[in-house]
């Protein structure tokens, strides 16, 4: 398995373009089988999460031609298709979970694996059954499948109240309203960009939405989509990533693409801890006030509070602070599994339960780590560009779920940074 090498303590300057959103091209391809006519995505990030969407499109019967190194996908699901997302697929990764809505709209049948358990939390998908439930369809856990039927065929509107705004039950009951007769109220919705992504694309291919980006989403069922194009959003959280860069090391740095108003609860915690987010005409660029940043506390939320996709990130970064910093993680119940990794390099760090209690340090000390999921493999990257001598960050396959070619970008503005090809 691959690794990567990080030597501590240069400067950063210069640009690094940031990518389309992982979330979003990973809502936004199992759209495609929702219409007969083609989804063309531009801007898509090239990711392995994307090649797992794709490996699954494919089995249920989708043709997909990748364009431009992978920036391009044209996909078309016409004719017959496979109803059945099996588990060897699905357990790869929990967004596989998002053709269920499609399918079931589609087919008016779909079994469905369940994806099984993520490293971050349990994560039940009783919202999405809940609310496909309350669209008329009966749904059965058989053998670790979900098996969905929509009575009469033909999945119909309802009025759904969300106990959580989860992410990718607004996306599934969104997508699977779109062809639902009659019309869906979706109240308690996720209001994050990728959810306004994917109703601009469904809005685009002759869908009926109102309300994305608010709490109440309205969706007005129709009999078919059709053919669109669609340029996949600016990903926040590897922009968030990026910006967070030069915090660690120093100089400067622009985020090309990069918006405010895509990051906006994290640019008021940088401000806070003493970093400069400006708006330039490419995207954002990013300067530290002082020597250090500054102690900040951070309690993750919805959108548009503190994703808590950049938690570890910033973790990492008030391990460098001056002051304790107080961290909340509200989402998913085990989310701070790179605190012990960071600890060994260095950092002071005390966890109870959902809160993480952050007393900076002068310096952190390169180490071999262990990358335990998406968001703390890159954490770990980002400390070890502070650390004195060389981190060793380990089974780097989860970082390649989330950001391509991280040592390239962060090599190009002056990071000593490479990959190790493992065995
Ligand atoms: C999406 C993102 C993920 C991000 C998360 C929260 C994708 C592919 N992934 O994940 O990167 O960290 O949003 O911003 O877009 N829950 C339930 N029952 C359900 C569904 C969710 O209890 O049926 C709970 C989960 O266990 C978790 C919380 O709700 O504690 C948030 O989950 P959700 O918003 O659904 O996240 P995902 O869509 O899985």
């Amino acid at each position: 398995m691959d690794s990567i090498v990080v030597k501590g303590g240069s400067e950063l300057r210069g640009q690094i373009h940031i990518a389309g959103a992982k979330n979003a091209a990973l809502t936004l391809m199992p759209a495609t089988l929702l219409s007969e006519e083609p989804l063309t995505l531009t801007n898509a990030p090239r990711l392995s999460d994307i090649a797992t969407m794709t490996q699954l499109l494919q089995s249920l019967g989708a043709e997909i031609t990748s364009m431009q190194d992978g920036k391009v996908q044209v996909m078309s699901t016409h004719g017959e298709i496979n109803t059945t997302a099996d588990y060897e697929i699905v357990r790869k990764m929990r967004a596989s979970n998002l053709v269920l809505g499609p399918l079931l709209a589609r087919e008016g049948h779909a079994i469905v694996s369940l994806p099984g358990g993520c490293a971050i939390g349990a994560r039940p998908m009783d919202i999405h059954t809940d609310g496909l439930e309350k669209m008329g369809a009966s749904i059965e856990l058989k053998d670790g499948y979900l098996h969905a039927k929509a009575a009469g065929g033909k999945l119909k509107g309802a009025v759904i109240d969300f106990p959580f705004a989860s992410v990718g039950a607004t996306e599934n009951i969104m997508m699977a309203a779109t062809l639902a007769k009659g019309t869906t109220v979706i109240n308690n919705a996720a209001r994050e960009p990728e959810i306004v992504d994917l109703a601009t694309c469904l809005r685009s291919m002759g869908a009926q939405i109102e309300g994305d980006g608010t709490s109440t989403i309205t969706v007005q069922g129709v009999d078919r989509l059709g053919a669109a194009t669609h340029p996949v959003v600016t990903d926040r959280i590897e922009l968030g990533t990026y910006m967070l860069a030069p915090v660690f090391c120093g100089g400067e740095v622009e985020c090309l693409g990069g918006r405010m108003d895509l990051v906006s609860s994290f640019v008021e915690k940088l401000d806070a801890a003493g970093v400069d987010v400006t708006e330039t005409k490419a995207g954002l660029k990013v300067k530290r006030r002082g020597d250090r940043p500054k102690a900040v506390d951070v309690t993750t939320e919805p959108f548009p509070g503190f994703p808590t996709d950049l938690q570890a990130q910033m973790m990492a970064m008030l391990c460098l602070a001056e002051g304790t910093s107080v961290l909340e993680e509200k989402i998913f119940e085990n989310r701070f599994m790179h605190a012990p990794e960071l600890v060994r390099m260095g950092a002071d760090i005390d966890v109870q339960g959902g809160t993480a209690t952050v007393t900076g340090v002068a310096g952190l000390k390169g180490a071999p780590v262990m990358a335990t999921d998406l968001r703390a493999s890159v954490s770990l990257i980002l400390a070890g560009l502070a650390a004195e001598g060389e981190t060793v960050v380990n089974r780097v396959y989860h970082l390649d779920r989330g950001y391509e070619h991280v040592e390239e970008k962060l090599g190009a503005v002056g990071a000593k940074i490479e990959r190790v090809q493992g065995s």
